[in-house]
């Protein structure tokens, strides 16, 4: 039989003939295109999934639904007492060490569809800091070449892209020079994709020669580093350790000691990093209990009563909100990305989107309605899976301004503001003049380069190390030394 035949067939036999409709009508090019396409679908986790999230129950795969026993789960806070501070100094020790012992790897999911922020281009490559506008890739890269010269180490990065952005990013970094990394040190792979489907579970096609995919979610990452090889490349190289985050925060601290630390000591398979929510409307997830597991309830499943309840000292009741920053045991990623049982994998939730897509008589429509779901995994799920999860708070200002949307909350404004008045608050601590808002916003642009510092006592040091420092204007910018 014709190897089409064969894959024509299975697709037949599940009830997706649909997806070859238009054969007769392709040339053996467009005709390759479809089948590859098709080859990388299973169709039983096609039909398992429709079954489960859409033609069953009327859920979205969460785990807060119904009558389940729900708390705000435990954190570590940031310190304020002597007693802390010493927890948090022993916790930088240890995770100091492991990174002297090249047992950590920095891992970046840049591989969404950005489609909120609406940059033509990988997000990586969006101009992000207040002067210079450098791209978010180079902020990342500078930070890990901070951490090199700090502890004298290379980092290994591993990115991971989908077939919507892959070649763009391979591009961008290979026009920047990898920001300065070696090359070596910078790896790059795919997500999968997932088909999306009508609410029959029938597949779409965007094309006639070419199904409707799109990523399978930030969850994707776990099988995607499995069937990439990248945690086999790791293994050879001694990293045990994922230091993972995501590609739309400059402030985030690409590599901390203190939160590896902490994961080291409370022997955690998973930890995450946790700012405290103040606003019940805030779109995050917050770390909760159910029925005594750890693990994170989108903002959308916690029930209006429960986000807005509060705590004897006034704060939200559930307000450790998931800002995707997370330490991983690569052992956690092998076994959750490389099982074969649904039960012992990410489970996939369902979104409702407007997909554009072919009708029978070949026309693309439009849809003005959700038509079509799409099927993702979400990295924090993994949280349920592993030994000792824990929670680590970090400070907002600190670490926590992304880039989602175009205007409003969450956008190239407000992350500029935030990374100014960061800057502001270091210039300030070194004990220059330098007027702000009561938001704390100075009143003029400036920028630090992560290369130049990286933290408010990185600052200290290297600005009362400045031979003849620089006077202090608007648009100054403190770079490499
Ligand atoms: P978001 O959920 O914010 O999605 O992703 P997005 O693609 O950046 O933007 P929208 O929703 O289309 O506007 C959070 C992080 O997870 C990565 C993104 O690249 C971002 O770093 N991600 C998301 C993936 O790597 N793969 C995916 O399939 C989805």
């Amino acid at each position: 039989m014709d190897p089409n035949d064969t894959i024509r067939q299975a697709f037949a036999d599940a009830g997706q003939e649909q997806v070859f409709r238009f054969w007769g009508e392709l040339n053996a090019d467009q005709r390759q295109r479809l089948v590859s396409q098709a080859k990388s679908i299973d169709l039983d986790e096609v039909a398992r999934l429709h079954r489960e999230l859409i033609a069953g129950a009327n859920s979205d795969g969460s785990a807060a639904t119904g009558d389940q026993l729900i708390e705000p789960a435990p954190w570590i806070a940031v310190p304020s007492g002597d007693d802390r501070f010493r927890d948090w100094q022993q916790a930088k020790v240890r995770g100091e060490e492991a990174i002297l012992a090249g047992r950590v790897a920095a891992f970046t999911v840049a591989g969404g569809q950005g489609t909120r922020l609406g940059f033509d281009g990988p997000k990586g490559a969006f101009p992000v800091t207040p002067v210079t506008g450098k791209p978010l890739f180079q902020v990342f890269a500078e930070k890990l070449r901070a951490t090199e010269r700090r502890y004298g180490h290379p980092v290994g990065w591993w990115i991971m892209t989908s077939d919507l952005n892959h070649e763009a990013t391979v591009k961008l970094f290979a026009e920047h020079y990898h920001f300065g990394l070696d090359p070596q040190q910078v790896r790059m792979f795919r997500q999968g994709l997932m088909p999306a489907v009508d609410h029959a579970g029938k597949i779409l096609l965007a094309a006639k020669d070419q199904i409707a995919m799109s990523p399978d979610g930030h969850g994707g990452s776990l099988r995607a580093l499995v069937r990439s090889g990248a945690v086999e490349a790791m293994r050879e190289r001694g990293i045990d350790l994922l230091s993972y985050f995501q590609v739309d925060n400059p402030l985030v601290r690409c590599v901390d000691p203190e939160f590896i630390g902490f994961h080291l000591l409370r022997g955690s398979e998973m930890s995450s990093k946790a700012v405290l929510k103040t606003d019940p409307a805030e779109k995050v997830g917050v770390f909760a209990q159910v029925d005594g597991v750890l693990q994170v309830v989108e903002y959308s499943d916690l029930r209006d009563d429960l986000a807005a309840a509060r705590d004897d000292d006034g704060g939200l009741r559930f307000r450790a909100g998931n800002i995707a920053i997370h330490v991983l045991n690569l052992d956690l990623v092998a076994r959750l990305g490389g099982s074969d049982d649904p039960a012992e994998r990410l489970p996939f939730h369902r979104a409702d989107k407007k997909v554009p897509c072919l009708d029978d008589s070949g026309r693309l429509v439009e849809p003005d309605q959700p038509n079509a779901v799409k099927f993702e995994m979400f990295v924090f799920d993994a949280l349920t899976f592993a030994r000792n999860p824990l929670v680590v708070e970090t400070p907002r200002e600190r670490e926590f301004s992304p880039v989602k949307n175009a205007t409003g909350s969450d956008s190239p404004e407000t992350s500029k503001a935030d990374q100014l008045r960061q800057f502001a608050r270091w210039f300030r601590a070194a004990g220059l003049e330098m007027p702000v808002d009561q938001t704390g916003l100075p009143d003029m642009p400036v920028e630090v380069s992560p290369l130049f510092a990286d933290s408010m006592e990185s600052f200290q040091q290297h600005w009362r190390a400045l031979v003849s420092p620089p006077v202090l204007q608007p648009g100054m910018v403190l770079d490499e030394q």
